[in-house]
């Protein structure tokens, strides 16, 4: 992505309707407000158990020991040298659980248990911590199974006071949540179109000390333990096309094989999959283990402009690409009278987007800003567009989701990433995978579907 400004491209206009756009969600955008978080909740912090302190936990663990809201009391790991570097990470000195998770969920001083171990244990821990009164946070994808979701549903009913988090993180971040405030308001007019990839050049392989670790440490190649690059992966970007046409799928075709990393994995190395929305939207997603050029983002494709948006690194980045609504589109209602762009238009089927991108960030905080604030942040666009200026680099999504997860906690809040939203974005795993193992398209339940009991998709 581009953030250098083309002045044929992009005017002051685009930017004034960026930023209006901006300014009107920022309120929204600014899901955490940690010191009214802290004033509330620094003397009586959430008291918490940690399962699975391997590589995502000790990215949540590093974040989590910046956060005064929760105390770390106790790290779960059967993997001895993980739990080891658990307790170094998070810096506290928590006590520690080497073999049974259900001994922190047995203790009552515990309130809350993050679970981020591998896919095919979340739904259980989810349920013997629900069932023992605990609030739950849970890494995606959610579940492994399509019978697991009415079990996550009436876990959460029997337990209504428990908050139930999922980590899709993008719904944390200011920036995927002003983009998505714009795509709502009208901002890419209709979008009928989503194109998200997730590249790689490698194996996804990692070294293993002893062959008797082989499947616990590379579980992610295995089906009894993972539902590959559609869980691992596609799970973040089918949940930016659900919060973005805020529906499920309808539908799904997809092809997938194991093409070229032929090591005795079980899960596809090449992945491309296509999801139809009820209104006849498309939402492309490919993952690849052979080229890393495209890396990962999300492109979101409206009639009336697009935006390329990415979390590289827990590190949000976004840019708006102004298109004009073509001259014969439905949608425009009065065809003007403007000779000068109708010649114009005699001379091209469609006029291109722009090809410079204006970057998105959430600018001043207040819901409304003075004229001084307005100007300062236009200029802030524009110099960043230019080159001039860094953009501020915005909090990491993991921390402002732990934070909101305390926050509902002690405030009784619902989540932003609640069990609905873990639950489609978890249903769109599970059939993109059976399609692709089928070679069907597959329905969502209201309409005819591939049975679920198939011999090849029946261990996913
Ligand atoms: N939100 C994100 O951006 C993101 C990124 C990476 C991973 N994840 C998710 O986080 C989860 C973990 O992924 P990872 O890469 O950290 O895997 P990992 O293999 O590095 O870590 C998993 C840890 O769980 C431990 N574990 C396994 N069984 C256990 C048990 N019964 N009790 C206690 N501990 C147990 C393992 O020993 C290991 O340390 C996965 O669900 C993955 O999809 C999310």
């Amino acid at each position: 992505m581009s953030n250098s400004y083309d002045p044929k491209t992009l005017s002051r206009r685009d930017f004034l309707r960026t930023s209006a756009a901006v300014t009107a969600t920022s309120a929204i955008a600014s899901l955490g407000a940690p010191a009214i978080i802290e004033a509330q909740t620094l003397g009586n912090p959430v008291n918490y158990g940690f399962i699975g302190s391997g590589s995502q936990g000790c990215a949540h663990l590093k974040q989590l020991s910046t956060i005064k809201t929760g105390r770390c009391a106790v790290i779960c790991d059967i993997y001895e040298p993980n739990l080891k570097k658990g307790v170094e990470t998070v810096g506290n000195n928590p006590e520690t659980e080497p073999k049974d998770y259900r001994r922190i969920l047995d203790r009552k001083d515990i309130e809350a248990v993050f679970i981020v171990t591998p896919y095919h244990l979340h739904v259980p821990m989810i349920l013997d911590a629900m069932s023992a009164g605990k609030h739950v946070f849970v890494e995606k994808c959610m579940m492994k199974t399509e019978d697991q979701i009415p079990q996550v549903y009436a876990a959460v009913k029997a337990n209504p006071k428990s908050v139930l988090q999922v980590g899709l993180q993008r719904r944390y971040s200011p920036t995927y949540r002003t983009a998505m405030q714009m795509v709502h308001s009208g901002v890419l007019g209709k979008v009928q179109f989503i194109r998200a990839q997730w590249h790689r050049n490698g194996s996804w392989r990692r070294p293993v000390p002893d062959p008797r670790l082989e499947r616990q440490i590379n579980w992610r190649l295995y089906k009894d333990y993972s539902g590959g690059l559609m869980a691992e992966l596609g799970s973040h970007q089918v949940d930016v096309a659900d919060w973005a046409f805020q529906a499920e799928p309808v539908s799904v075709v997809g092809v997938g094989g194991i093409d070229y990393w032929k090591d005795g994995r079980e899960v596809y190395d090449n992945v491309s999959v296509t999801f139809e929305y009820p209104e006849g939207q498309k939402f492309v997603f490919t993952s690849i283990c052979t080229n890393a050029h495209l890396d990962f983002s999300e492109v979101i494709m409206g009639d009336e402009g697009t935006i390329e948006i990415t979390l590289g690194n827990n590190n949000p980045k976004a840019s708006y690409y102004p298109e004009t609504l073509a001259p014969d589109s439905p949608r425009r209602k009065v065809k003007k009278a403007d000779t000068k762009e109708q010649n114009w238009w005699a001379g091209a089927t469609a006029k291109s987007g722009a090809t410079r991108g204006i970057p998105i960030y959430t600018g001043p905080t207040k819901q409304d800003p003075g004229f001084v604030e307005k100007e300062v942040d236009y200029a802030k666009k524009w110099l960043v567009s230019m080159g001039v200026l860094e953009m501020e680099r915005e909090r990491n999504p993991l921390a402002l989701e732990e934070e909101s997860f305390f926050e509902c906690i002690r405030d009784g809040k619902k989540p932003a990433a609640n069990v609905h939203v873990g639950a489609a974005d978890s249903r769109a795993v599970i059939y993109a995978n059976r399609a692709m193992d089928l070679n069907q398209k597959v329905f969502w339940p209201n309409r005819p579907s591939v049975p679920a009991e198939s011999q090849i998709s029946n261990k996913l």
